[in-house]
């Protein structure tokens, strides 16, 4: 079965000036069906749709804020903001030992709510000289991180828009479950376009593509969420998961340095859940390496990744 996730199917973005463009039920519907997931078939059959058989966008964007803010349940249990400051911290502190001066801005890639973003600005974990940008494709879900970001009086920003086409630089991107959304192929234009850019680093964190993943996920999401694309999207992502050698393939099309940590061979399966692939400028890897102390035997390089190793 193709491993598609709902959420992917019925919201569509022009890519030039993203617009909203509609998107018709019956083609999700068959697209699901001709993927042999019946469920999710069914799933998307249900949802309201206009005369035109366009499904209706206000309710689309009530379903995804839904499932959000579920999913915004689960990075809470799993402490996601801690383990990005556990590396984060290390890295702008490199950052600052090579005498780049700040501020320097971290661009959340597709941040949905916001969570991730709204959680460092309400620690101050990174410091006073960082500042926090969180940027979606879809209005909706980032127009809503922006209202919960004045509701809290929190100090960042949320930017609709593609995150590669802001009008000033990021010093280090980053992103949360994002990186499965893409194919291998696109995942490598993914890495390069930040190569491309003037950012320093970039850190991505996705689901371990472990074999206890989907189970993994199968419990967390049945336990934590209630709306059937939650659950069907939950586990879907978990198969999608990029394996630790197709990551760092992808990754090295940055032309940057690129590092896993706490890979398969370096991580109890059974703890596991999120981890990241990142990439420094090559200048970076050793200040990174003396910030993260112990902690950077963790960190490995595509040269313990070879055919034979792996
Ligand atoms: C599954 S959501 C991840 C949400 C969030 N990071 C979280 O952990 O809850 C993936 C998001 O990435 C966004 N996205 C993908 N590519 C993007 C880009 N180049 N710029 C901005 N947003 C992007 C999509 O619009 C989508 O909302």
């Amino acid at each position: 079965m193709d491993r598609l996730e709902i959420s992917d199917l019925i919201v569509a973005f022009d890519p030039h000036d993203g617009r909203r463009l509609p998107v018709r039920r019956a083609e999700v519907v068959e697209q699901l069906r001709a993927a042999g997931d019946a469920r999710a078939a069914r799933i998307v059959a249900g949802l309201p749709a206009g005369p035109d058989g366009v499904l209706e966008p206000a309710a689309v964007d009530r379903l995804l804020i839904g499932v959000h803010t579920e999913l915004q349940r689960l990075s809470e249990e799993l402490r996601i903001g801690r383990r990005l400051v556990h590396l984060l911290g290390p890295l702008l502190t490199a950052i600052r030992t090579t005498g780049v001066r700040g501020p320097y801005r971290l661009v959340d890639v597709g941040c949905g709510l916001g969570y991730l973003i709204r959680w460092l600005a309400a620690t101050g974990a990174l410091g006073p000289d960082v500042e926090l940008v969180g940027v979606d494709l879809d209005a909706a879900l980032v127009g809503e991180a922006d209202r919960l970001a004045r509701a809290e009086g929190l100090s960042c920003r949320f930017v609709h828009g593609d995150a590669f086409a802001l009008p000033e630089a990021a010093t280090v991107y980053v992103s949360t479950g994002v990186l499965h959304h893409f194919s291998e192929p696109a995942l490598a234009d993914f890495f390069r376009a930040q190569g491309a850019s003037p950012a320093l680093a970039f850190c991505h964190y996705d689901i371990a593509a472990t074999g206890l993943a989907p189970v993994g996920a199968w419990v967390f999401h049945r336990a934590r969420m209630r709306h059937p694309l939650g659950r069907h999207d939950g586990v879907a992502s978990a198969r999608r998961a990029h394996s630790d050698e197709a990551l760092l393939r992808a990754a090295a099309a940055a032309g940057m340095r690129a590092l896993l940590y706490e890979p398969r061979r370096a991580a109890n399966p059974f703890c596991t859940t999120l981890r990241p692939v990142l990439a420094v400028r090559p200048p970076l890897e050793a200040p990174l390496r003396a910030a993260l102390g112990r902690a950077s035997r963790r960190l490995l390089g595509d040269e313990h990744f070879t055919p034979a190793a792996a």
